[in-house]
């Protein structure tokens, strides 16, 4: 008999989107309701780029957050060619950041700040070495030439590796992982490489996006790949290692910005993130590595204590709706077999 109930202590998110003003109240009780923490990404526009900025962005996802919340924001430094690797240390020394996130320029939404040059930030990284902070790492290259498909496994072979090269040490969060190329790296790698897979990569494929009319609330940044790269994602989600955890990438944008001839990358799947992972994970045989990937290898990676307290998962059709707040959630209009107690 397939267990009626799951009970997990409490999970983390290690991704997410809070946005911010109107959108950041209307999403973070979401996240807030699933997870007792979460690495909160800096690309608002103007991004978070600074020990400063980052302290008061903290406050506005507190004041934000639900009376009843009990949810703690790890907060992320968005780095530039002219990042102050003084001030992110200090940041970092006074827990006010958590990691520092590379965005290749122009990899994704609000990115144009981004890094141009690996090179240009090789300071700030040394740095990071030293002091033991993860970077959090969109893996993509921007280079027009090569093809949306490929971008994550060029980054791999251009930037990833040599990095590492030169830096063994650094602990590196590859986010977002949506290819066998980057599961083998990381797998590859030493325990300082992890990486997050987002419940999206795990349901879809390509083909979910563009077969029988173009779905735009199927785009997220890594694009989704061909079948195989998702198997690939399952097998390592549910293979038990601490090397994959788990980090949502919950990007919300309103339904006239995905709708839309030029739509906006990003898959708001805060308000069923658990649901729609126990799914895949039950799919698989794997309800037994669930509680590793949802709440210990993410904390055991950043060197953080897991949470006290647990949640329970009931066996119970969640449906979700087809639109919340203005936004079309992951999954609109489905029923999910699970639902969160
Ligand atoms: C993210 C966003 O909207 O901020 N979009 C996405 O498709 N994942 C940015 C990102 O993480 O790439
Ligand atoms: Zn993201």
């Amino acid at each position: 008999m397939p267990p009626e109930t799951l009970t997990i202590r409490r999970p983390d998110d290690w991704h997410v989107h809070l946005r911010d003003g109107d959108m950041l109240r209307a999403v973070v009780p979401y996240t807030a309701r699933q997870f007792a923490r979460a690495i909160v990404m800096p690309n608002l526009s103007p991004p978070v780029i600074d020990t400063a900025a980052a302290d008061a962005y903290r406050k506005r996802i507190v004041a934000a957050l639900p009376e009843s919340a009990d949810f703690t924001p790890l907060m992320t430094c968005y780095l530039t060619d002219i990042s102050d690797p003084a001030d992110l240390a200090r940041g970092f020394k006074e827990s006010v950041f958590t990691a520092a996130k590379l965005y290749p320029a122009n990899a994704t939404t609000n990115s144009a700040h981004g890094v141009t040059d690996i090179a240009r930030i090789r300071n700030v990284l040394d740095r990071m070495a030293d002091l033991g902070m993860v970077l959090c790492v969109h893996g993509e290259v921007t280079d027009p030439e090569v093809d949306v498909f490929d971008r994550e496994a060029v980054f791999i072979d251009r930037v990833l590796a040599p990095l590492l090269r030169e830096l063994p040490e650094l602990k590196v969060a590859f986010e977002h992982v949506t290819t066998e190329q980057a599961v083998q790296f990381v797998e590859s790698s030493g325990s300082n490489v992890a990486a997050t897979i987002t419940p999206q990569h795990l349901h879809l494929n390509r083909n979910a996006m563009l077969v029988g009319g173009i779905r735009p609330h199927a785009y997220c940044l890594p694009v989704a790949k061909r079948e195989k790269h998702r198997q690939a994602l399952r097998k390592a989600a549910t293979s038990g290692s601490p090397k994959f955890f788990l980090g949502t990438d919950s990007a919300p944008h309103t339904r006239e910005a995905k709708e839309s001839a030029c739509g906006c990358a990003g898959i708001f799947n805060a308000p069923f993130a658990l649901e729609s992972y126990l799914t895949v994970f039950e799919a698989e045989g794997a309800l037994d590595k669930f509680a590793g990937f949802a709440s210990e290898h993410g904390p055991r990676f950043y060197g953080l204590p897991l949470n006290e307290g647990t949640v329970t998962l009931v066996r119970e059709p969640s449906e979700v709706p087809s639109e919340i707040g203005g936004v079309v959630p992951f999954h609109a209009g489905e029923m999910l077999d699970w639902k969160l107690a």
